[in-house]
């Protein structure tokens, strides 16, 4: 592999190039990264960077026909040489268009920032062989990393490639009213096949500015500034250097205004490592040469609390001075007599779990710019949360919130940590102030260093049973570091006790949290808010308790699911929609063929093989726990007759563009592709709240379907027709059918109201849910969704290493409205859980890059068999629930017990890195006992 190239301020030489089968020259230093070049001075941003170190495969081009990785390359070194872009391979029909179309029938495409590179290296395949095999196609994928798709429908993609036309994907929108249910091809899938879609990195406004962060190199500092006027006077380009004190408005963020407690650069003291003090705002060229080193700041390093322990130690320093014990806040759900059931119950196991950081990787970093505008600002980056950014910023500028524009661009995956500011915040302070535009892109080191990170959990528990396999009570106690800002952890806090039950009816329970707070980089949202780790907890208790009183484990879930009339632990009744059993139920023919199979391998195994089979449910409920949590939707018609559908729910990659819009058209009764999608501008759409906690569909939808329904009436209305005749939305008219008569409505010459429309309909959902008492009693959200994972592995007895063979995932998503998009979001889950369970851990001040940092690439992610149930929500837009969150939970204690259905040892701290697999294996084999799988 070669060596990463650092920056240079070196002499530019004209290049000549073949890039696209076009001649050009450039003038760069012949040692630029032939990334930068492509996009920065070529404008072929279709080419991503997610790391800058060939690590992530995003930057993938083809040098004459082989793919390489372009930010390793440099630009010098390929001077007449053929380089071909994703943009460029439209000159290779019909390969180029049957892989597009592949793609994007197959949603190969989530978020898309891996697309191209993903493209890249399938066309280089094909080329040289185009009948590959599924093994073949896995390695010419492998140098790419996506964490958006899990894979495997990247993988059919190209398998299936030679097999389809290359007809156009819009030629198979569904009729009026038929939307909902149907694997509609993504309606912004386009931009992310042909490398058209705008990202964060991948505008840059003339005479743009460049920016970079000085950020604390200690876990814990105090620090002061040299002369700060003397060193921009000795940088020419250097612009102005931005501290705290230059601030304008009330210098404390944060997600929930309730805990905000973040500055946008540290005073005085840097409460974590990566803590922003300063900024150099100037010409972008001089900015990006600079030495950071050479910025005039003093550190005195200042004892650290690193681990919860240290920060719940009595008398420890407080981080926070009125946050007593270090802890920000706590959770608590009660209900019955815990104690009582427990010394009551036939059997009682326990044990203590431990979970690590675990890193979004997102393959785009942070990135985006912004401008000020007369009295506004503007700020175009990746974001999950619009309107919470909107708040947030005119807060710190101290200006109306109406005076700052957020303009959401395409992102390359989120998963909770986007939902936080992370650029935003130093792109308004110097774009306000110097009335420039400013742009900055975070480097992978910097992402990786300072961004939110998945909360580590400490969670101890105890659950009984009677002899016959019903749960009698759970006892559970979490503590999760979430590092030196509240960032989400209030919502980890809150969420984990309402759900720390599993989907089972646990009439005795007790669960109390508490988010601590240390001087480690802060934890925040990651795809199910701290639900995922307890999972890893409750389910491999719950496989304990059931190998105790001798029963099989999916046996004893099923025995245990909630129903629609069972309690929850909060005391809520569903009513209807509770579809837990179902998904057990259908893993059931599947699990007992596969257990016995596994038995009768190990029976017959002479090496170190063996093989087992787990099995986890999980709930989560949909939208904030106990909080308002409207979306509105407005719709409009336009003169030409198209609708109009401003949403701004940000799609992330997992499809709201299209599901809303699925969900609005069959409101409406129109075709899907009537309609025109306007999406996330603050300026120009309603708040649809975050892209999180699986609320999109749910919430937004809701909100798309009322909206929908709305508009029809209204045009009924104003063309006098009754309620169910059917509307074609033509050119500038509308043709109306009604009991066999059928008449022309010319939408020419109406006149337009506020919003450019003949008519507008927008309406706002909200789900209905109640606060929860003191005992945490209550409905904490309207909705749940459901699932059940199967896992199939084979574990090396001596090495430690797991191989995850398959996984069947049945999920209740109450109903599917794209069956495609939602398997997506499954398969994207599994793989999310499965690094989660064997492989990743982020430890803070090391491996902040894609290379120690292991995320699962093609060859890890087995095949996923999805299994959607669909038992309707009551309030959901079409009975739909929600996906995004519920797919990796189960993952993991699925994975974990087939471990130990495997080989008898039982992880306790995950990731289950092979070390700590051998290292169980020893104790265990110390204790006498072997490891085989049991029926
Ligand atoms: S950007 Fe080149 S490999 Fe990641
Ligand atoms: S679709 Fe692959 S990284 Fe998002």
């Amino acid at each position: 592999m070669m060596a990463s190239i650092a920056p240079t301020s070196e002499t530019k030489c004209l290049l000549k190039l073949v890039v696209n089968d076009r001649a050009v020259s450039v003038a760069a230093p012949p040692v630029q990264r032939l990334s930068r070049v492509l996009r920065e001075q070529l404008g072929l941003t279709g080419t991503k960077v997610g790391c800058d170190a060939g690590d992530c495969g995003a930057c993938t081009v083809l040098l004459d026909g082989e793919p390489v990785c372009a930010c390793l390359v440099a630009v010098g070194q390929v001077e007449n040489h053929a380089i071909t872009t994703v943009e460029g391979l439209k000159s290779r029909p019909p390969l180029f268009d049957r892989l597009q179309n592949a793609f994007l029938q197959h949603g190969a495409a989530q978020c898309g920032a891996c697309t191209p590179g993903m493209l890249i290296s399938a066309t280089a395949l094909l080329e040289r062989n185009p009948s590959p095999c599924e093994r073949e196609v896995m390695d010419a994928l492998g140098g790419v990393l996506c964490r958006c798709t899990g894979y495997r429908k990247i993988i059919n993609a190209v398998l299936d490639a030679a097999a389809l036309d290359a007809r156009s994907h819009s030629e198979a929108s569904p009729a009026a009213g038929a939307s909902v249910g149907q694997r509609l091809v993504r309606l912004d899938g386009k931009g992310k096949v042909n490398g058209t879609e705008i990202y964060g990195a991948d505008e840059i406004p003339a005479g743009a500015l460049g920016l970079r962060v000085i950020r604390c190199p200690l876990d814990r500092a105090r620090f002061r500034f040299g002369d700060l006027d003397a060193f921009v006077a000795a940088h020419p380009g250097v612009e102005a250097i931005l501290t705290s004190k230059d601030v304008p408005g009330e210098d404390c963020y944060g997600v929930i205004p309730r805990f905000a407690d973040q500055p946008v650069f540290a005073h005085d003291e840097a409460r974590h490592r990566g803590e922003a003090v300063a900024a150099i705002v100037g010409d972008a060229e001089v900015i990006e040469s600079l030495d950071p080193a050479s910025f005039p700041v003093g550190w005195e390093e200042l004892p650290a609390i690193r681990s919860i322990d240290e920060a719940l130690a009595p008398g420890a320093r407080l981080i926070h001075p009125h946050r007593p014990e270090n802890v920000l806040t706590g959770g608590r759900v009660v209900r019955g007599d815990v104690e009582r059931a427990l010394g009551e119950a036939d059997a009682v196991v326990g044990g203590e779990f431990e979970t690590g950081f675990v890193e979004h990787a997102c393959i785009e970093p942070e990135a985006g710019f912004a401008r000020r505008v007369g009295d506004q600002i503007e700020i175009q980056a990746c974001t999950q949360s619009p309107y919470m950014d909107r708040a947030d910023i005119a807060k710190l500028l101290g200006i109306p919130a109406e005076a700052v524009r957020i303009i959401p661009t395409a992102v390359g995956g989120g998963f909770g940590t986007k939902l936080d500011l992370s650029v935003q915040p130093f792109l308004a302070l110097a774009a306000w102030r110097l009335r420039r535009p400013v742009r900055m892109v975070y480097s992978r080191v910097e992402s990786m260093m300072c961004t939110t990170k998945r909360h580590p959990a400490r969670m101890r528990c105890r659950a009984g049973a009677t002899k016959d396999g019903r749960l009698l009570a759970l006892d559970f106690a979490a503590d999760f570091n979430t590092g030196a800002y509240s960032s989400w952890g209030p919502t980890v806090a809150a969420r984990v006790p309402v759900h720390a039950s599993g989907p089972y009816a646990v009439p005795h329970y007790r669960a109390v949290t508490r988010a601590v707070h240390t001087n480690i980089v802060p934890a925040g949202a990651f795809r199910g808010f701290g639900v995922p780790q307890m999972a890893i907890a409750q389910e491999q208790l719950y496989d304990d308790l059931a190998i105790r009183l001798g029963i099989d484990p999916l046996e004893f879930r099923i025995l245990n699911a909630l129903d629609n009339q069972t309690p929850t632990v909060t005391g809520q009744v569903m009513g209807e929609g509770v579809g837990i059993r179902a998904c057990f139920e259908v893993l059931h023919p599947k699990w007992i063929a596969a257990r016995a199979e596994a038995v009768k391998i190990n029976a017959a195994a002479r090496g170190p093989i063996r093989r087992g089979v787990g099995v986890a449910g999980m709930w989560y409920g949909c939208g904030n726990t106990s909080l308002p949590n409207p979306s509105t939707v407005r719709v409009g018609l336009k003169g030409d007759g198209r609708i109009a559908l401003h949403q701004g729910a940000v799609d992330i990659g997992q499809g709201s563009n299209t599901v809303v819009a699925q969900i609005c058209a069959d409101a409406l009764r129109a075709p899907v592709d009537c309609f025109d999608l306007i999406s996330g501008d603050t300026s120009i759409t309603p708040d649809c709240g975050k892209t999180s906690a699986s609320r999109q569909t749910f919430v937004t939808g809701k909100a798309a379907q009322m909206a929908g329904k709305e508009l029809r009436r209204s045009i009924l209305r104003l063309a006098n027709f009754r309620e169910d005749a059917v509307i074609d939305f033509g050119e500038s008219s509308l043709r109306m059918h009604e009991g066999g008569e059928q008449s022309k409505f010319s939408l020419q010459g109406l006149p337009l109201d506020q919003y450019g429309y003949v008519l507008t309909a927008e309406q706002t959902f909200d789900p209905p849910t109640s606060a929860l008492d003191e005992n945490g009693q209550g409905s904490p959200y309207a909705v749940y969704g459901f699932g059940a994972h199967m896992a199939e592995i084979a574990i090396d007895i001596e090495l430690g290493t797991v191989s995850v063979l398959k996984i069947v995932a049945a999920h209740d998503v109450g109903r599917a409205i794209n069956p495609t998009l939602i398997e997506g979001q499954i398969e994207g889950g599994v793989a999310q859980g499965l690094g989660m369970a064997l492989m990743e851990e982020f430890f803070p001040g090391k491996g902040e890059n894609l290379h120690d940092y292991l995320i699962p690439t093609a060859g890890d992610v087995p095949p996923v068999e999805s299994i959607l149930i669909e038992d309707p929500s009551w309030i959901g837009p079409f009975g739909a629930k929600g996906i995004g969150e519920q797919a990796v939970i189960p993952t993991a204690p699925a994975i974990l017990n087939a471990i130990y259905h495997a080989a008898g040892v039982r992880l306790r701290r995950v990731p289950a890195t092979p070390d700590r697999i051998r290292e169980a294996l020893l104790a265990h084999a110390s204790r006498g006992q072997t490891g085989v799988a049991r029926g």
